[in-house]
């Protein structure tokens, strides 16, 4: 079958302006969030740094919804341990640490104020 010349930019044209509405459409949460962590202090967190440098929301959101207050909540509901989300955290850390890449803290204090 024989294609006309237009179809393929036409369609990659809608493709990409419907990529867009889809990112426009989706909650991207604060870049700048604080995540309690019991008597161990508060950490700071940079959501959007995070977003822009790993692309892939489940890296974290697999363990918790996008919702505020996610991780509080299902740790007091029981359905997260203490300390699991910070596992994630911690251990990305020290994987880019030992490879030498930039990352963020591994030791307590960095991250708990
Ligand atoms: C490195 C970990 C990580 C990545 C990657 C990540 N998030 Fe989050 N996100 C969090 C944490 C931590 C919270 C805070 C949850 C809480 O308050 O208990 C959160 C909260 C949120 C919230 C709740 C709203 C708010 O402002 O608190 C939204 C919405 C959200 N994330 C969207 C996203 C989207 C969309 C992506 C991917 C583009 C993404 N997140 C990637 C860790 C991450
Ligand atoms: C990369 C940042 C980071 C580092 C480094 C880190 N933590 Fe955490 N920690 C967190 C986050 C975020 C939470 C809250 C989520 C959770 O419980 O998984 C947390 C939670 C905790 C909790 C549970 C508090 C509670 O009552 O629920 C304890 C205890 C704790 N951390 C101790 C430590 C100790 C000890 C170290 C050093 C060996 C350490 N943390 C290093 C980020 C970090
Ligand atoms: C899969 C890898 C990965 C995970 C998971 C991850 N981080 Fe990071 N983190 C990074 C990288 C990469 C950077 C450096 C970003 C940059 O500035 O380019 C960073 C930077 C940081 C910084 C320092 C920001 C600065 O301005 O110096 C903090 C604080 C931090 N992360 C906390 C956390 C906490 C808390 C979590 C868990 C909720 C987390 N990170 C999960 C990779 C990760």
């Amino acid at each position: 079958m024989k294609q006309r010349k237009w179809f393929w930019p036409v369609l990659a044209a809608l493709v990409l302006t419907a990529v867009a509405a889809l990112a426009a459409e989706m909650n991207m949460g604060a870049p700048n969030l604080v995540i309690p962590a019991g008597n161990k202090g508060d950490v700071s967190f940079p959501h959007g740094t995070h977003q822009t440098v790993l692309e892939d929301c489940n890296t974290c959101h697999s363990l918790f919804p996008q919702e505020p207050g996610s991780i509080v909540s299902l740790k007091a509901a029981g359905t997260l341990r203490k300390m699991q989300v910070m596992k994630v955290c911690q251990g990305c850390h020290k994987e880019m640490t030992q490879a030498g890449k930039k990352t963020g803290p591994v030791s307590c204090n960095d991250c708990h104020q």
